[in-house]
């Protein structure tokens, strides 16, 4: 399973939420902190937390790179399992956001689509912009938080429940 999404969306928190082990992925202020592929080995899979794309001050190489390693492993398709498509809660779906779509799409990957930083917003909002996001994508849209844990024990159900269905 890989997390994907544009940079500083919260992948690697997200992974660290999930593995309940703080620090074991880096996550930094500074976007683009996640430069290579990171695998991180579990019993029945591999969680691998990658670059974000869509970095606005990243030069043209390193952005060039990014877009070359994300391509790379989309198309190892056989390994894997799906992908975890990471949304910020808050922001409209970008042209990079739609340009990854269409490549999970293109490999036919399973998607599980997440929104991160529930808690930036209050409740009322948060259910409507899920409301409005999972329309928009056209997807079932989960809800999380690796600051408050929310949606995160979910979400685990849904990957392994993923993974079970696909081995
Ligand atoms: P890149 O590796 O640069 O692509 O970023 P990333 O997608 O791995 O994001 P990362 O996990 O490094 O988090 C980016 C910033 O968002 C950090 O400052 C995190 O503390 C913050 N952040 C991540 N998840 C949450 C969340 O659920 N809630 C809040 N409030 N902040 C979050
Ligand atoms: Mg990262």
């Amino acid at each position: 399973m890989g997390l994907v999404g544009r940079s500083n969306v919260g992948k690697s928190s997200l992974l660290n939420a999930l593995l309940g082990r703080p620090g074991i992925a880096r996550i930094s202020a500074t976007p683009g902190k996640t430069r290579a592929l990171n695998v991180f080995k579990l019993p029945s899979f591999y969680l691998v937390d990658l670059p974000g794309y869509g970095y606005a001050k990243a030069d043209k190489k390193s952005r060039t790179e990014i877009q070359a390693m994300l391509g790379g492993y989309l198309r190892s398709r056989s390994s894997i399992a799906g992908i975890v498509w990471l949304l910020d809660i808050r922001h409209q779906p970008s042209p990079e956001d739609e340009q990854a779509f269409a490549r999970f799409a293109e490999q036919q990957h399973p998607i599980l689509a997440v929104l991160t930083k529930a808690d930036k917003l209050a409740l009322g909002a948060r259910a409507k912009r899920s409301r409005e996001l999972a329309r928009m994508l056209g997807l079932e849209v989960q809800v999380t938080s690796s600051r408050t844990g929310l949606g995160v024990a979910e979400l685990a159900a849904s990957i392994l429940q993923l993974i079970q269905e696909r081995t």
